[in-house]
């Protein structure tokens, strides 16, 4: 998709189709009073271009208008502009409107306009609440989410079906004095964003087609591109390694396991940072010997997304070059019933030295975080992070809603607070109190892998915790977020692409 900024005033511009946004001014949220009347709305175009309000003014005069979220009226060679429609969409109310909701407007304008066959469409940049810069990031953004479809291997699909091939943001003369700084917002933008479907990508394949082999390719694939170093490991490296909790779980499998490690490590970077992105790879998740039920097993393809996120990250931070140091470790491995599978009761010894009594082979990928974790460790990272796909327990938390965040650091987490906010990702901090700890506890080892179903999510992360030791960390529990269970204005059904604007957001808060 082309993306590119324009000075012209909106109804001047050819086009085959303008976007704006109308917002609703009206104060309070609407309510009925006594003799069941609401209060009106009040909407208003976001666009100072008169010809462009005059277009819009007999919808909204007549009440079709009202600026709702996600409120799409189109209308056909609008009087007064030279754009052959005009497509009037609800930002909903003035006072919550922010960066975050534009991106999706940009996104539900992509779903709405493809569906019509239309290829390429401008957008006015509102005009009030979000700055310029923040602005034309997020409708790049948005509009690059929008355009993603996961009907990869339909037998009709063509590149070219459902498309937009050309979003032109139009910025009014007001706006226009740094156009310089618009265009690198353009460009960050678009690299982030396209950063986000090569994630979404990858998540989408299904596990015949995105083994451990194929996810460490298509990384060594996109490193090439970018520049990043990336090396791939087999199983000797992971035996060699001692990492007896990742073996533990690729054991069971006939593919064989990929231990991946991207290394972006740039000139002049910050002094004594070096962040650690570790992610959980599991191409599929049957459960092992303690299997799932088939209803729904299908969707565990998607339990490598925390790789994914990764890798994607890595993408968009090797192009943005912030001046920081960042190696992303990723365990990718199958978990598998088979012959060679690690059963429950088995005790596996982590590559840190730690014990593990394997009570559940399904709680897998705090497995192989395990020793992900203490290999970023001994390769010098000074803070990490990592992302999973780890429990159905933060789904029953926080819905498909709100990604799960852990931290072990309060300074860390304000950093990664303050970035999740900028990228307008929802997340919600979980508790890591001392006092959970006590579930942990073996008989026979150090540790079990899985206790009682209270507290999954958080059983999960403070077993995590043992491994990341005193070493600043985060983990991102994405299991109920980095697939969309149903389509949305703005994104289709299928990967979403969670979590990797926030860390690209975050690594870039380290640069001196
Ligand atoms: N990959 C799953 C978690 C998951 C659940 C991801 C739903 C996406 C959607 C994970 O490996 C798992 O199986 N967790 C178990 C842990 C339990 C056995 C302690 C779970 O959450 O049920
Ligand atoms: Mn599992
Ligand atoms: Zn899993």
């Amino acid at each position: 998709m082309n993306t590119n900024l324009s000075s012209s005033v909106p109804s001047q511009l050819e086009t085959d189709c303008l976007v704006a946004v109308v917002l609703d001014q009206a104060e309070n949220a609407r309510s009925e009073n006594a003799r069941g009347e609401k209060d009106k709305p009040s909407p208003s175009v976001e666009c100072s271009d008169a010809a462009v309000r005059e277009a819009a003014q007999d919808v909204i005069a007549g009440g079709e208008v009202t600026g709702k979220t996600f409120e799409t009226t189109l209308l056909h060679r609008p009087a007064g502009l030279k754009a052959k429609r005009l497509l009037l969409l609800g930002g909903g109310k003035a006072k919550h409107f922010n960066a975050a909701e534009l991106r999706k407007l940009a996104g539900a304008a992509v779903r709405t306009l493809k569906s019509k066959s239309i290829r390429s469409f401008a957008f006015a940049l509102p005009e009030s609440s979000v700055a310029a810069a923040d602005g034309v990031r997020a409708i790049v953004e948005g509009a690059f989410v929008g355009n993603f479809e996961p009907g990869y291997y339909k037998s009709d699909r063509k590149d070219s079906d459902q498309k937009i091939d050309a979003v032109t943001i139009v910025v009014n003369k007001d706006r226009q004095g740094d156009m310089k700084g618009l265009e690198t917002a353009m460009q960050a933008g678009r690299i982030v964003a396209e950063s986000q479907n090569f994630t979404r990508d990858l998540v989408n394949e299904p596990s015949n087609l995105m083994t451990p082999t194929i996810l460490a390719e298509r990384a060594k694939k996109m490193a090439a591109e970018v520049g990043l170093i990336c090396e791939v490991y087999g199983a000797d490296k992971i035996k060699a390694l001692k990492m007896g909790a990742f073996w533990g779980v690729a054991q069971g499998s006939d593919e064989p396991p990929a231990l991946i490690v991207l290394r972006f490590d740039p000139v002049g970077a910050a002094d004594k940072v070096h962040l650690g992105l570790v992610g959980k790879g599991v191409t599929f998740d049957t459960g092992g010997i303690s299997i799932k039920p088939a209803d729904g097993m299908e969707k565990m393809k998607y339990d490598m997304a925390g790789a994914a996120t990764m890798i994607g990250a890595m993408r968009a931070i090797a192009l943005l070059k912030p001046k920081v140091k960042v190696t992303a470790i990723i365990c990718a491995t199958e978990n598998m019933p088979s012959g060679k599978a690690q059963k429950p009761g088995d005790v596996q010894i982590a590559m840190s030295g730690k014990s593990i009594e394997i009570i559940n082979t399904d709680a897998e990928g705090r497995l192989i975080l395990a020793d992900g974790l203490c290999y970023a460790r001994q390769l010098g990272c000074t803070h990490l992070v990592d992302a999973a796909t780890l429990t159905g327990a933060v789904v029953v938390a926080l819905g498909y809603v709100n990604a799960g965040v852990f931290a072990s650091d309060d300074q860390m987490y304000e950093r990664f607070a303050k970035a999740n906010k900028a990228a307008g990702e929802k997340m919600w901090r979980l508790p890591l109190d001392d006092e959970y700890k006590e579930n942990l506890k073996s008989n026979i080892a150090d540790m079990v892998n899985a206790g009682s179903r209270w507290g999954g999510a958080i059983f999960a992360a403070m077993f995590l915790k043992e491994f990341a030791e005193d070493t600043p960390w985060i983990h991102l529990d994405i299991a109920g977020t980095a697939w969309m269970e149903d389509s949305k204005p703005w994104i289709a059904k299928g990967p979403s692409g969670i979590a990797l604007r926030s860390l690209v957001e975050f690594v870039k808060g380290w640069a001196p």
